[in-house]
């Protein structure tokens, strides 16, 4: 990780500056979490020095922060490899690195050191924007759509020079339309419900619709090279996908419009489009799942003929994008269905459930399959031909793993408590939901949640181990 010695672009180095970033910030992501953890616990801890609302802003706004850094990392890394190219502009690109970093870390400063005072116009521009996930304050936005507008002009020049792969293609309309959407999360209104409309375009449309797309170029990318699959096969899937996740998702957006105020035509739309989202998942799922087993049939038909074999190259990687089939299937397509229909979202919306399916999908869709990226990158990075599961790696992704699954049913037990007592028994009002947070289910599934986030942590200080070691390790064998 902390060498880019084998790699000969510009643009993979760029790639691997960002991933070193979003590792240090997954660390301070699960740090937060487990502050925030502990005092659903224990209230007083860390009272007036770091309180929870602060805790937990830090922890999801260093969520989404991660993995647009790694987002980015990748694809400078996957640019010369599809393009054939070096990145146009790799000097401003690399200033843009170092000015988006610079600005992530004012702006948690700020947040730290400023935790309480009054809400006026300056707040919204210099501490905090106050939109859950987007907290940055709005001269952090502008800064952003600078520098997003630079990674996208390196991006779309070298596109346009070099080779036009179906994944370069998909990359490039894809980033187009996530960047845009940022922009639907800076406006300000003082109208609630005029303010969530807007802001669920930026975290629905990103998560359920660009970000997915992206997924699916990242693992077509990751096929290729980690199992040599054919590029043709891949890429049809890879279009099926696109159009299933953009027909679905766009408009699957209604779910989140049931209850804020907007018209009641939202519960038909959003029911039913939101209904469709898990069939591209399966597709993604069977996908990867299909082209890895049939690879392997291949090898070992070609094995038994005395040819020669592309083995997987990389099995760290390989394991956590087949993990990623897996995670975005069951975290967004089972675990976001469950409450997607009207009917049931009527007694779950914001109970523990909803953190439930946030932690397993956005570990499944995204976490898994951006680790994924960083083992490929420090394989290049160190020159390693064929990178190896080693102790480490595989402690990291079983105690990973292991610790999201546990926090998940955690809190799908402590959400189910809530649906049946606070809202199905008591009608849902002030006094039902704190009866419901002090009972033993809830306050178990809470230490248990606490118990499964200090395993993760664990097997998140294995990943950043194994990450800064194993490329040395298999470079020296
Ligand atoms: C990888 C994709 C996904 C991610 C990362 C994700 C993440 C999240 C998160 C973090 C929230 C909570 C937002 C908040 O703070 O209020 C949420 C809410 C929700 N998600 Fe997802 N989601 C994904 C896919 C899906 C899918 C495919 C469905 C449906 C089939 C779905 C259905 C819902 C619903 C209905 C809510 C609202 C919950 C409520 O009313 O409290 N999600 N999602
Ligand atoms: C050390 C492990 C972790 C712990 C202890 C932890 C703990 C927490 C806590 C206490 C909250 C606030 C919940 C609330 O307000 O009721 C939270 C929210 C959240 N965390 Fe984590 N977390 C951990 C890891 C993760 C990981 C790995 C992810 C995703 C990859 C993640 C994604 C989220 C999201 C999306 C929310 C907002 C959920 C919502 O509002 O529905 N967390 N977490
Ligand atoms: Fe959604």
């Amino acid at each position: 990780m902390l060498t880019n010695a084998h790699l000969k672009y510009e643009s993979q180095k760029l790639g691997m500056n960002y991933f070193r970033v979003a590792i240090v910030l997954f660390g301070a992501q699960l740090l937060l979490g487990l502050v925030a953890a502990i005092q659903f616990i224990w209230p007083g801890f860390l009272f007036e020095v770091l309180d929870f609302n602060v805790a937990r802003m830090i922890h999801i706004n260093a969520l989404v922060v991660w993995m647009v850094f790694a987002m980015l990392g990748a694809v400078y890394y996957m640019l010369p490899d599809e393009t054939g190219e070096e990145v146009v502009g790799a000097g401003i690109g690399k200033l843009a690195f170092w000015v988006l970093t610079a600005a992530v870390t004012v702006v948690v400063l700020v947040y730290i050191f400023i935790q309480v005072g009054p809400g006026k116009e300056s707040t919204i521009w210099l501490i905090n924007e106050g939109r859950e996930y987007i907290e940055a304050p709005r001269w952090a936005d502008i800064g952003i759509v600078v520098v997003v507008l630079i990674f996208y002009w390196n991006v779309f020049a070298t596109y346009m020079k070099g080779r036009r792969t179906g994944i370069m293609t998909v990359l490039v309309a894809d980033l187009l339309a996530l960047a845009g959407l940022y922009l639907a999360g800076m406006f300000f209104t003082d109208n609630i419900s005029m303010d969530q409309y807007w802001w669920w375009w930026v975290i629905h449309l990103w998560v359920e619709a660009t970000w997915e797309v992206f997924v699916g170029a990242l693992a077509a990318y990751g096929l290729i090279k980690i199992l040599g699959a054919k590029r043709e096969i891949v890429e049809m899937w890879l279009w099926i996908e696109v159009l299933m996740l953009f027909g679905s998702g766009i408009l699957g957006l209604g779910h989140h419009y049931f209850w804020i105020g907007t018209p009641e035509y939202w519960w038909e739309i959003g029911a039913l489009f939101s209904a469709l989202e898990p069939v591209p998942l399966v597709a993604m799922f069977v996908h990867v799942l299909y082209d890895w087993g049939k690879e392997q049939g291949h090898k070992e038909a070609k094995a038994l003929e005395g040819e020669e074999v592309h083995a997987v190259n990389n099995t760290p990687a390989m394991g956590w994008i087949a993990l990623n089939a897996f995670g975005n299937f069951l975290g967004a397509g089972i675990w976001g269905f469950f409450h997607t229909l009207p009917q049931v979202n009527i007694y779950t919306h914001g109970t523990q459930f909803t953190a439930a399916h946030g932690h397993l999908a956005f570990f499944g869709a995204y976490a898994t399959i951006l680790i994924g990226m960083m083992y490929l990158g420090v394989q290049g990075a160190s020159g390693v031909k064929k990178m190896t599961m080693t102790f480490k790696s595989k402690m990291a992704i079983t105690l990973i793993t292991f610790g999201v699954l546990g926090m998940t049913v955690a809190l799908t037990i402590a959400g189910y408590e809530q649906v049946l007592v606070e809202r199905a028994d008591l009608g849902g009002g002030w006094d039902a939901y704190f009866i419901a947070q002090n009972l033993t289910w809830m306050t178990q599934a809470m230490g248990w949640r606490l118990a499964m986030g200090v395993v993760t942590f664990v097997g998140f200080v294995y990943l950043l181990w194994d990450l800064l070691t194993i490329g040395k390790v298999e470079a020296d064998q």
